[in-house]
């Protein structure tokens, strides 16, 4: 599929799924994904469609996303709803946009947690969603720079900033983000 000539099309459908602020954060995570990409000889085009893509579910209500969850996840996900989203997102991205690309689908399903089995195309679209230029967190501006410069230290550096805000506000973490953390210590 020639994801760039139904880019339109996407645009235009999950605007109406989102709120506005997040439609924009989409947007900039997706130019961001594709900077990164053509920085470091991943997919252009196919990280574009996934950092616009990646939080389409956002904003739908948990009740129609848990029973998209897969069951392979097992019973802790129900206790974490704002991963839902991720987790249920490539069921919303084949169901509304027709979209049944494995890559695509697996950045998204990791988005928000990063897994142990995560590829460069599933980093890159981390790293952007963390560091897109509307975020306005210092460690955002930080994390882009470094990302110029080596990809992996970025994704180390994202997934060490998720884990301390998880625990200085007291959040559950998914098993897969420890997963993940220990798989590259
Ligand atoms: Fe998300
Ligand atoms: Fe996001």
């Amino acid at each position: 599929m020639d994801y760039i000539e139904i880019k339109d099309q996407i645009i235009f459908t999950l605007k109406n799924m989102l709120t506005e602020a997040r439609f924009y954060h989409c947007l900039r995570v997706a130019e961001e994904a594709q900077r990164l990409a053509s920085r470091w000889g991943e997919e252009e085009s196919k990280l574009y469609i996934a950092g616009l893509l990646h939080d389409c579910a956002r904003d739908l209500p948990y009740q129609e996303l848990i029973p998209l969850l897969p069951s392979y996840l097992g019973e802790e996900v129900y206790s974490i709803p704002a991963i839902f989203h991720a987790l249920a997102g490539p069921a919303i991205v084949d169901r509304e946009f027709g979209i049944k690309d494995y890559k695509i689908w697996h950045a998204i399903r990791w988005h928000a947690t990063s897994c142990d089995m995560m590829s460069r195309f599933d980093k890159i679209l981390f790293i952007s969603d963390f560091c897109e230029p509307g975020r306005e967190f210092p460690e955002a501006n930080l994390i882009r720079k470094i990302a110029e410069k080596d990809w992996e230290e970025a994704y180390r550096r994202v997934l060490k900033d998720k884990l301390f805000f998880l625990l200085a506000h007291n959040f559950p973490i998914y098993s897969a983000t420890w997963k993940a953390w220990n798989k590259i210590k």
